[in-house]
């Protein structure tokens, strides 16, 4: 998919469709007045019919019957304008869509100049990741003609000088998704740690980072016990992935990612129910998306030194798996009681914090994790639970989220919380009972983490889509790559462009 910002004007374009997007009860056609002088009238006529109200969610297409390349003006409704930006990536992501449902390869979008929702350059921005995310199918599997055939091309239309820039970062981290979600869409058979652990090395050695992967016979010299532990029912071993990001200049301690990388979860000896069991090959979405933050930053060449953990193991039933009641020596020392094998995400999670604070001292970590059903429970599948022991930290979160659109809520971590996990035999266990599942589960990790500013991101809600939505088809989401990306891109110091522009 090319995506090029083009400085218009937007009735000259040679495209198959052009999107153009109003808001809410839009009477007249400004301001694309000239647009609809061209088309004689489409517009004026399209916003007096029922048709269209510009409401948030509809789209309408009006064939142009002029002898132009241009076969469809597609209208897209903003619904309020306070919808922000969000509202925007929806809707163009709605029209882009309906483009391709009609048929067309090669979209124009005219990009609003007015900076009534947010500055034109932040606009394209987003089109471009509305689009390019919505372009998305996940067809390895499936016959050629079976399905639809994705969008060629978007040509964003704005003469704002910053937008080229921008819309090349945006397709970079929007590329860095489709990315992520390829990887949680692929079968688990063929993924497993060794084989995802060397899909990250590709990727390594093609973006310039640094990688060295930690197999079982190193982790267990090392001591990554509870990581091998979870590891020993299944016929394949763990993977430790290393990544480093390290750009000439940037100097100091190095921002760390860590992702649970559970290739597959049966829930082990403590197995799960078997329906749903197939979207538990998405309990790795956690490590797609540090990876795929990873990419990304090496290709926008950030000067941010970033560092990544990602901890990988398959989680199986078998005759050497480890058990409810064993007692396990994480590598900071701490024992842990295991009394659910299902609870194996925080197991990995232990080892590889552990391993992140020893081997980077980094000035901070961010853990991303699908790990608890309880965190789906509390806040439903569209929004992660954001916890850690650091206010600035997770203002800054915050604040990404709020750019990318990817949700987040707080969930508190009182010290009240640490009692459900003491373990009368170990240091803690591994479960913390009935209820507040998402924050004892956070408190466990806290036992890694000693006092390196953390936050632990609970994306079990929304890192798989069971429903299509704008620009998410169902599947793997790829959640948190963009989120990820703004926090780095705000640490590293503003907004920086694509290297290779
Ligand atoms: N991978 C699951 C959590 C999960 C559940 C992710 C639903 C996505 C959708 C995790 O490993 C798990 O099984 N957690 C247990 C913990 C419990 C045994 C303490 C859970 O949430 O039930
Ligand atoms: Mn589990
Ligand atoms: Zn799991």
């Amino acid at each position: 998919m090319r995506i090029s910002v083009v400085t218009g004007p937007a009735e000259t374009i040679e495209v198959d469709a052009l999107i153009v997007a109003y808001p809410k009860a839009a009477k007249d056609p400004s301001p694309w007045d000239k647009l609809d002088q061209s088309t004689d009238g489409l517009i004026t006529e399209a916003l007096q019919s029922p048709a269209f109200r510009g409401a948030a969610g509809t789209c309408l297409a009006v064939p142009i019957r002029k002898r132009t390349p241009c076969r469809d003006l597609i209208l897209v409704g903003l619904g309020d304008p306070g919808a922000g930006v969000e509202g925007w990536r929806r809707a163009v992501a709605d029209g882009a869509d309906l483009a391709r449902r009609r048929g067309h390869r090669r979209v124009g979008l005219a990009v609003p100049e007015d900076g009534v929702i947010a500055a034109p350059a932040r606009l394209a921005a987003a089109a471009a990741e509305a689009i390019v995310l919505g372009n998305y199918r996940y067809t390895e599997f499936k016959r050629p003609e079976e399905h639809q055939k994705p969008l060629e091309s978007a040509l964003l239309v704005t003469s704002t000088l910053d937008a080229p820039g921008q819309v090349k970062s945006a397709s970079i981290i929007a590329g860095a998704v489709c990315w992520a979600r390829d990887l949680i869409n692929t079968p688990p058979s063929d993924k497993r740690p060794p084989e995802l652990a060397a899909i990250a090395a590709t990727m390594a050695a093609e973006t310039g980072l640094s990688c060295h992967i930690i197999d079982e016979r190193e982790a267990a010299s090392l001591g990554l016990n509870a990581l091998l532990a979870v590891a020993r029912g299944s016929s394949a071993g763990p993977r430790m992935v290393i990544l480093e990001h390290a750009p000439a200049g940037a100097t100091g301690a190095p921002v760390v990612l860590v992702g649970k990388g559970v290739t597959f979860d049966t829930g082990g000896i403590s197995i799960k129910p078997a329906k749903g069991m197939d979207e538990m090959k998405a309990d790795m979405s956690g490590a797609a998306a540090v990876l795929a933050a990873m990419r990304a930053a090496a290709e926008l060449d950030l000067p941010l030194r970033v560092g990544a953990v990602v901890p990988m193991a398959e989680n199986m039933p078998g005759g050497d798996s480890y058990r409810p009641g064993d007692l396990v020596r994480a590598y900071n020392g701490t024992t842990i009681e295991v009394l659910n094998t299902d609870a194996e995400g925080r197991m990995i999670l232990a080892d590889a914090l552990a391993y992140a604070r020893e081997h980077f001292a980094p000035a901070c970590m961010i853990d991303l994790a699908t790990l608890t059903g309880a965190c789906v429970v509390a806040l439903g599948e569209e929004v992660a639970g954001l916890m850690g022991n650091d206010e600035e930290l997770a203002a800054e979160l915050v604040q990404a989220s709020d750019e990318s659109g990817e949700r987040l809520w707080r969930l508190p971590m009182y010290p009240e919380y640490r009692k459900l996990i003491e373990s009368r035999v170990a240091d803690i266990k591994n479960t913390g009972g009935r209820w507040g599942g998402a924050i004892t589960a956070a408190k466990f990790l806290q036992e890694f983490v000693g006092d390196t500013p953390w936050a632990h991101l609970d994306i079990a809600g929304p890192a798989y889509a069971t429903k299509d939505a704008p620009y998410r088809p169902r599947g793997g989401v790829g959640f948190g790559v963009r989120l990820l990306l703004s926090w780095l891109q705000a640490r590293a110091g503003g907004h920086t462009s694509g290297a290779a522009q």
